[in-house]
């Protein structure tokens, strides 16, 4: 294999600053979800931005649930909103976001194909990991995601959303690439894109991981209009 991961070539980058992120989820709630949903994720939404079970609510701009497609057979869940998130109020749209979209455009996925959230809604201050309290009490939150979306492939981006849905802690390196199955879905590990822009070394690991993905998804027929063809 090539050392070179294609989502690291100039040619895939995406201007995500010409994407219309707002627009595009309102677009997709109205367009794609039964009225019950509709008011389901509304209660959802509501419970979010209404919640103060954690100190991470008193220092932000705004809560950051998540968005995307609500009916993906893929979900990425990342780790807590950065400043940029915590500035629009979406998950995935700093420089870590910028280069996961390059990551999806390299296996051919479209953003707007998967729902992307964080195992807490609420950016931590100066961007620290989550402490374990303040992830169990926005949990339900997440679990709630979960049973709406109900994706069939989770790709848990970094330690503590792979700790967070596996129930374990685990070590990155010795855990990436590895498939597990939790209630009913398919579940990979790899890295978190901020780690990969501290240490672009990894790169070529997690373009491995992505490639995994991607055969997971053509092998259980999930996205025939991008993979298909199936033989
Ligand atoms: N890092 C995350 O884990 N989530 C975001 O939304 C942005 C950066």
């Amino acid at each position: 294999m090539n050392d070179e991961t294609s989502f690291s070539k100039e040619t895939s980058i995406i201007n995500e600053a010409s994407m219309d992120t707002e627009t595009s989820v309102e677009m997709e709630a109205s367009s794609a979800l039964q009225p019950d949903r509709v008011s389901e994720w509304a209660q959802l939404h509501a419970g979010i931005e209404a919640c103060r079970a954690c100190p991470l609510c008193q220092q932000i701009h705004h809560k950051v649930p998540g968005q995307g497609d609500p009916n993906a057979p893929l979900m990425i869940i990342g780790e807590g909103p950065g400043e940029t998130e915590d500035l629009e109020g979406l998950a995935f749209v700093g420089e870590a976001g910028k280069l996961l979209t390059r990551m999806l455009d390299a296996i051919g996925m479209p953003r707007d194909r998967v729902y992307i959230c964080n195992t807490v809604k609420c950016r931590p201050p100066r961007n620290r990991t989550p402490e374990a309290s303040e992830t169990q009490a926005c949990f339900p939150f997440l679990e709630r995601q979960i049973q709406l979306v109900r994706p069939k492939v989770l790709l848990l981006m970094g330690r503590p959303a792979a700790a967070t849905i596996l129930g374990e802690t685990i070590s990155i390196t010795r855990t990436r690439g590895t498939w597990f199955e939790r209630d009913g879905m398919y579940a990979l590990v790899t890295y978190h894109p901020s780690a990969l822009l501290r240490d672009p070394g990894n790169k070529r690991f997690a373009w491995q991981d992505l490639q995994s993905l991607r055969d997971r998804l053509m092998d259980l027929k999930l996205y025939p209009d991008l993979y298909g063809p199936y033989l």
